[in-house]
């Protein structure tokens, strides 16, 4: 049975590649998503990809995605990472694993962002490593059983 993965990218992800290329690289979120289609694609994932710069619709997502058979989860809260107690929550009342990861290695970065308040409610966090930060967790995701 193929898995099922959702991806969640946070508020202003949408600018990607055009926003602060230095700290996040030149490739667009679209760009972004089409690599994590074609490794899905070679993993033989089912993959929903989806963007929000709205707390609140992440957190829709997160509640309908608990419960409607999604294997698991690799979620860039961007900004929210550091502040949303309400996204934090809802992690926290899931069955199905997530995986916080960032393109930037947010503990290299300004202080504010060394703390995430959502990655305690991760099966795990990864950051640093560019877009391969979103491959690393799906292949994690792929092999969970
Ligand atoms: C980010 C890091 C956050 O601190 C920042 O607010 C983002 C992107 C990352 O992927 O490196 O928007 O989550």
């Amino acid at each position: 049975m193929r898995k099922k993965i959702v991806v969640i990218h946070g508020p202003n992800l949408n600018s990607l590649g055009t926003r602060e290329t230095e700290i996040y690289g030149n490739i667009s979120l679209s760009e972004l998503n089409a690599i994590l289609l074609s490794e899905s694609i070679v993993k033989e994932i089912e993959l929903a990809i989806f963007q929000s710069n709205s707390e609140g619709e992440i957190i829709d997502l997160l509640h309908k995605c608990d419960g409607d058979g999604t294997d698991g989860i690799v979620i860039n809260p961007a900004a929210y990472t550091h502040y949303s107690i309400a996204i934090m929550d809802a992690i926290k009342s899931m069955r199905t694993p997530v995986i916080e990861v960032h393109i930037s290695n947010i503990y290299s970065r300004e202080p504010f962002r060394s703390k995430s308040v959502t990655a305690g409610a991760c099966i795990g966090q990864i950051t640093g490593f560019g877009y391969y930060s979103y491959l690393l967790a799906l292949n994690f995701l792929v092999k969970q059983n």
